[in-house]
């Protein structure tokens, strides 16, 4: 933990603790041709017309299962975002500058805390109620916009997404990337896709986020002011596998601290998810079963140490075949 906790840089951490290390062929580097083919993930503008955004998020959806959304100040009344974003991006610094003892005071394996450090990535919430608060309203307000959307392309009623399945306890993770001696052999995170519904990431300016793509990683250039959006695989299954939850990395460097706030909206774990019936037919059989969200959450395993390419991981214990 200490090592953890102490404001890692090369100067101070000239090698790495070996629990940090992956064996060097376990990460498979972004060869950057993804990233050319694909230039990254694509932008969208959320302040086009309505039926441009939506036909963009289902196309980047159906091809990346990730976009990054920019001009989001048009689409969600609520002040000024970028300082909303600003305030945050503070709060977590002034979080993570503090003594190690201070921040040893939030270490802990307890998953039922609400508010914790551990090793890895994150902690839910952090003190500053009212700037957590206020990025909190702004980010499930674009969450659920983008979801309004998607109704609308997947011919499901509007209000699809609202109720227990939008409405589990939100979850913050501030993900704190120190610098790495060796980022040939770290992750910052290992390869996974998301368990939620629909995860909006605020990615900060350094870049680290890695994206599978057609057996390579997409690394994923960081638009100012703009939210990095991926369908988690609650989404996946609702819609029987037309929009997929695509697994996604963190790469560390060897210079720059990285922060980035992922905000997960999870259904209520007594919510029942499976394929919604006008996902599955004759021609299009059921992929996953229904299971409610806290047996999955229970039961799903969340990370492939390794450099996996599934465009999936669910099944582990979702999946019918
Ligand atoms: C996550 C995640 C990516 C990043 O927190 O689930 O994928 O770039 N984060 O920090
Ligand atoms: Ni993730």
């Amino acid at each position: 933990m200490e090592s953890m906790l102490s404001n890692l840089t090369p100067v101070h951490a000239p090698s790495i603790p070996d629990c940090f290390l992956l064996p060097a062929d376990h990460i498979h580097r972004a060869t950057g041709a993804a990233a050319a083919a694909a230039s990254s993930l694509p932008v969208i503008d959320m302040s086009l017309p309505r039926d441009e955004v939506r036909a963009a998020i289902l196309d980047a959806g159906k091809e990346h299962g990730f976009f990054q959304a920019s001009s989001i100040d048009l689409v969600i009344n609520h002040g000024v975002p970028e300082k909303v974003l600003r305030d945050m991006e503070a709060v977590c610094e002034e979080f993570f500058q503090m003594p190690a003892a201070d921040k040893a005071e939030f270490y802990s394996d307890d998953k039922s805390k609400k508010n914790r450090l551990f090793s890895g990535s994150s902690f839910e919430t952090l003190g500053e109620k009212e700037v957590v608060g206020n990025y909190t309203v702004l980010v499930r307000g674009l969450a659920m916009e983008i979801l309004r959307l998607l109704c609308a392309s997947l011919g499901l009623r509007p209000d699809y997404f609202v109720g227990d399945i939008s409405e589990g306890r939100i979850v913050l993770d501030i993900n704190r990337y120190p610098p790495s001696p060796d980022p040939s052999r770290t992750l910052g995170l290992p390869p996974h896709c998301d368990r939620d519904l629909i995860t909006v990431l605020l990615p900060g300016a350094v870049p680290g986020l890695e994206v599978a793509y057609n057996g390579d990683w997409i690394r994923v250039q960081p638009v100012p002011n703009s939210f990095v959006v991926n369908f988690g695989l609650q989404l996946e299954v609702v819609t029987n596998g037309m929009l997929r939850s695509v697994e996604h990395r963190a790469a560390t460097n060897s210079s720059e601290t990285r922060t980035s706030v992922a905000t997960f909206i999870v259904p209520a774990d007594e919510c029942v998810v499976g394929p919604d019936e006008r996902f599955v037919g004759e021609e299009n059989p059921a992929r996953y079963r229904a299971m409610s969200v806290g047996e999955f959450k229970r039961t799903h395993n969340v990370v492939n140490l390794g450099s996996s390419f599934q465009s999936t991981n669910l099944k582990n214990n979702q999946k019918c075949t």
